[in-house]
């Protein structure tokens, strides 16, 4: 692929300013200064450097952040900044958008992606992705309380009842519940309906993937394609 092609299918601009970058001088391949815009290169495992950050090639972009609270996972945000200024500016300017939805005070593992059906198939409730949230409530957690997640509650939007894949006691105030879909508020919502509070809420993993303890909140990685 063309040098100034690379950059553009990876988010560095138009393909006019993706040229003139390489024209500047302003890419380096392998060491070297590459500034002609149209010598071509291998894309697969291909390391390309701009202003003297490392970048790897990525069809599709798929990357993890680290959520701090404090942040809106909306387009438009309203009250707080987006997830979106926590990401360098060639991913945002590819489109990554994020896969589901984290609440403003929800801090944990939060995917991007370009590929619209990546999103698709792991936030279709018919593909049952698991993710796993990491609960402080207000109360003790009672047995009572992890049965009746367990067996399904019935939230204020629809009659059918929801229930969680699995709710494990972690410590007295703590729960870790794992959800197959990702309904709005839905674990605030369900912990209310079996009479308890969340006070905390982190996600730890979604389907394969875990939230690696050494990413630091605030913090992004790539992820491999092929894990999710
Ligand atoms: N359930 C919630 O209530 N909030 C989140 O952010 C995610 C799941």
């Amino acid at each position: 692929m063309r040098l100034a092609q690379v950059l553009f299918t990876q988010g560095f601009g138009a393909r006019r300013v993706c040229a003139g970058l390489v024209a500047a001088g302003a890419v380096r391949i392998g060491g070297r200064v590459v500034d002609d815009p149209g010598e071509e290169f291998a894309t697969e495992g291909l390391v390309f450097e701009v202003d003297g950050v490392a970048w790897a090639f990525h069809v599709p972009a798929v990357v993890m952040l680290h959520k701090p609270a404090g942040y809106e996972c909306s387009q438009k945000p309203r009250h707080h900044p987006s997830v979106m200024s926590l990401l360098p500016a060639p991913l945002r300017q590819r489109g990554v958008q994020p896969i589901g939805r984290l609440d403003e005070d929800t801090t944990g593992l939060l995917l991007f992606t370009d590929d619209g059906q990546l999103i698709h198939r792991l936030t279709s409730p018919k593909h049952h992705v698991p993710k796993v949230y990491q609960v402080t409530a207000k109360h003790p957690v009672s047995d009572e309380q992890l049965q009746r997640l367990r067996d399904g509650v019935v939230l204020d939007d629809d009659p059918a009842l929801v229930a969680a894949l699995a709710a494990e006691r972690t410590g007295v105030w703590t729960l870790a519940l794992t959800l197959a879909e990702g309904r709005y508020h839905q674990v605030k919502r369900m912990l209310a309906a079996v009479g308890n509070r969340c006070e905390a809420l982190h996600r730890s993993d979604f389907g394969a993937l875990r939230l690696p303890t050494d990413l630091p909140a605030g913090a992004w990685r790539w992820v491999d394609q092929a894990v999710c």
